[in-house]
């Protein structure tokens, strides 16, 4: 396998960089269609109770409007139809926004003005979206994102703590809490929609991390066969787990297409819209108590996590997952509760789980090491597990220790300067802070790849999703190398449901997930049909099943180091420098993986310092809805971000030996800023963002 001129791991430029560059490569809105129209939608203005009565008849006769869909004259939809996807059913109103209408127009502007003169009558029922951790309908849900139980108890924590402040031990006993926040990729979702009733034949040209289970979904919901519906997506401007699945304006843009057959139905997500339509981060609350001996050795770790669910989905963050392997702890406790409420359902948000909840464990642990007085570094070192905590079978690899170890010497950590509030450089309050980070790997059985060889060149097919992580290239880097051929005689296929099966560009899990089918079709491609195959050699397969993903724990693991400068006076909190060193297996191409990394790194200080999704209990609404309000960082906020990771390879996660990487750039990122906050100014933030506002009382 391992040859000195090995594929993976050139640094390669994103194979389509020139047509984005050049403007052509259609993302979802800009394909060549015939016969466009355009879908403007109509949006509950209660949070809660029926639509009454609507009149349409303003819209209806206005010159140019093809079709007015309400829930009155609207197909009717399947049992599959569940959740979000029950679109214009009913006269039930379950969040505010909600879609109860479409106009469809021969212009965006005639859709827009005629969806204004629409006319709702609503019974408004009371409404309660405000999330509390003591919410009367506050539940323990059966299992949490990503299919965890929901409660997971080792030893007994209570007694371990209660020893612990008989002892005078250091206890750490806090809470800390992540706002609402939206994933605001730079495309919004859109869905342009066609049906063909002739052949019969749906197409959704549509913006989206998985061609295959938006055909899946769409297809079901409406009652139509796998057969008749395509789903394309060659090139994806962002998605954050948002894209991860169809949301209701897919399913609505298909009813459009199908009311008005022969049309290419468009319908562009506005960013308002995309605070409403496409699914958000819940707000989380995560109840920490950690215990350590004199030592620093933790003897007691109990992460109850909150978060807000909805009413017509259940969904769960899975915050206090990271805590059961996180650092060995011989008394454990992590529960999940939720309670639903009258907003539209939460969604993934990159690191959806790991984001919020390791921002709590990692700064609890900051605040043990001062408990303790040990090093942050060192405090963690101190508590490695052996084996995975959890399910005490042993890590594939873990280098947790590495990371920190290295992350230190090449960020020039000073482990006996940690008192806070020491270091001041003219009006800047100067601190650093350190924190772990950590994500599942993960591989989604299922996909398939098709490799055909024809006038020198191999096509390998499979209906993968590059969502702006260099998929397009990082596929072809695999299949060149598994196939021992020049990078040039690959011609990669992607973004179509038309190709073969593949799961989602979610999870991390993409590059891991298509990979191995890749490798394996590659290498039975050669087995059929040799190293000199006739033209038309063709082989279909799926990744050879992975018996040690069950024997190992595979997870990467990273650690992040922040310095943070407070204004004295205004307490404006500035990043000059982040250092993230990543464990994340054999890297395939470091050209886009450290786009990723430095892409999930500035995610982070966006969580630690600016995103927060006002929503407003008195109408149920986010009212901070754009990204003027909704703050983001730009390119005057990051200064020095960088990654690096680990020479690294395992070889029993993927036949690449490598791991995801996608999502572990943010997780704990946000903590090792708020941590150098603390360094800085001695203003400890527990509740995110970190503004201005929460350091000026701590200020000298
Ligand atoms: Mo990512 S939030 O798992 O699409």
């Amino acid at each position: 396998m391992t040859t000195a001129t090995r594929i993976i791991g050139t640094p390669t430029e994103r194979i389509d960089g020139p047509a984005k560059v050049a403007g052509t490569a259609p993302y979802a809105y800009e394909h060549d269609v015939d016969r466009p129209a355009f879908l403007y939608p109509i949006t509950a203005t209660i949070a809660r109770g029926t639509v009454a009565a609507m009149d349409t008849t303003a819209a209806t006769e206005l010159d140019g409007v093809l079709k007015v869909l309400t829930p009155w004259n609207s197909r009717g939809l399947t049992k599959d139809a569940e959740g979000e996807y029950v679109v214009l059913q009913g006269p039930d109103v379950a969040f505010r926004g909600q879609l109860i209408g479409a106009v469809v127009a021969q212009t965006p502007e005639t859709a827009r003005h005629a969806a204004s003169l629409v006319r709702v009558e609503y019974n408004e029922m009371p409404h309660d979206t405000e999330f509390r951790v003591d919410h009367p309908d506050e539940f323990a849900p059966e299992s949490v994102n990503g299919g965890y139980p929901t409660t997971s108890d080792q030893g007994d924590v209570e007694a371990a703590l209660s020893q612990a402040r008989r002892n005078d031990d250091a206890v750490v006993d806090e809470w800390y809490s992540t706002p609402e926040e939206h994933n605001n990729p730079m495309e919004p979702h859109t869905v342009v929609a066609h049906w063909d009733p002739d052949q019969p034949l749906l197409t959704l040209h549509d913006s989206t991390q998985s061609s295959h289970s938006v055909a899946e979904t769409v297809a079901k919901v409406l009652g139509l066969d796998r057969t008749q519906i395509r789903v394309v997506a060659p090139h994806v401007g962002g998605g954050f787990g948002s894209k991860g699945a169809p949301h209701a304006h897919d399913i609505l843009a298909a009813m459009a297409a199908l009311a008005v057959p022969g049309r290419s139905i468009k319908f562009a997500v506005t960013r308002q819209q995309m605070f409403v339509f496409v699914g958000h981060r819940s707000p989380t609350s995560s109840h920490i108590r950690i215990a350590a001996d004199g030592d620093g050795r933790i003897t007691a770790l109990w992460h109850d996590a909150y978060s807000r669910s909805s009413t017509v989905k259940e969904f769960a963050e899975q915050s206090a997952v990271s805590s059961r392997s996180m650092y060995s702890a011989p008394n454990r406790r992590t529960s999940h509760h939720i309670s639903a409420l009258d907003v539209p359902a939460p969604f993934w948000m990159r690191a959806p789980g790991e984001a919020p909840g390791m921002f709590a464990g990692e700064v609890a642990m900051d605040e043990l090491a001062y408990a303790t007085e040990i090093d942050p570094v060192e405090l963690r070192m101190r508590n490695e597990p052996g084996v995975d905590p959890e399910s005490g079978k042993p890590w594939s690899s873990r280098r947790l220790v590495d990371c920190l170890r290295t992350g230190a010497r090449q960020f020039g950590w000073v482990a006996d300067d940690r008192s806070p509030a020491q270091r001041r450089e003219g009006q800047w309050l100067v601190g650093t802070g350190v924190a772990s980070a950590t994500y599942p790997h993960m591989v989604i059985p299922g996909s398939q790849v098709t490799i055909r060889f024809d006038a020198g060149r191999y096509r390998v097919a499979i209906g993968a999703a590059d969502i702006g992580t260099g998929a397009w290239t990082t596929l072809t880097l695999i299949a060149a190398d598994a196939l021992e051929c020049r990078i040039e005689q690959v011609t990669m296929e992607i973004g179509d449901s038309t190709l073969p099966m593949a799961t989602v560009a979610g999870g991390s899990s993409g590059t891991s997930s298509w990979g191995a089918a890749i490798v394996t079709a590659a290498h039975r491609f050669r087995e059929e049909h040799g190293h000199d195959p006739d033209d038309g050699a063709e082989t279909t397969s799926a990744a050879t099943r992975n018996e040690e993903l069950k024997r190992f724990v595979h997870a990467s693991f990273g650690a992040h180091f922040a310095e943070v400068r407070v204004d004295a006076d205004t307490g404006e909190i500035r990043i000059p420098r982040m250092l993230g060193v990543f464990s994340i297996g054999r890297v395939i191409n470091p050209l886009t993986l450290r786009s990723q990394l430095i892409g999930g790194m500035t995610f982070g200080i966006s969580m630690a310092l600016h995103e927060e999704s006002v929503r407003d209990p008195r109408f149920g609404h986010v009212v901070t809805q754009d990204l003027a309000s909704y703050h983001v960082p730009v390119h005057a906020d990051i200064v020095d971000v960088d990654a690096t990771w680990l020479d690294d390879a395992d070889e029993r996660a993927t036949p690449m030996g490598s791991r995801g990487a996608g999502e572990i750039g943010i997780v704990g990122s946000a903590a090792a800023v708020v941590n150098a906050i603390y360094h800085a100014t001695g203003a400890r933030i527990r509740d995110l963002p970190a503004t201005a506002d929460k350091v000026l009382p701590y200020l000298p």
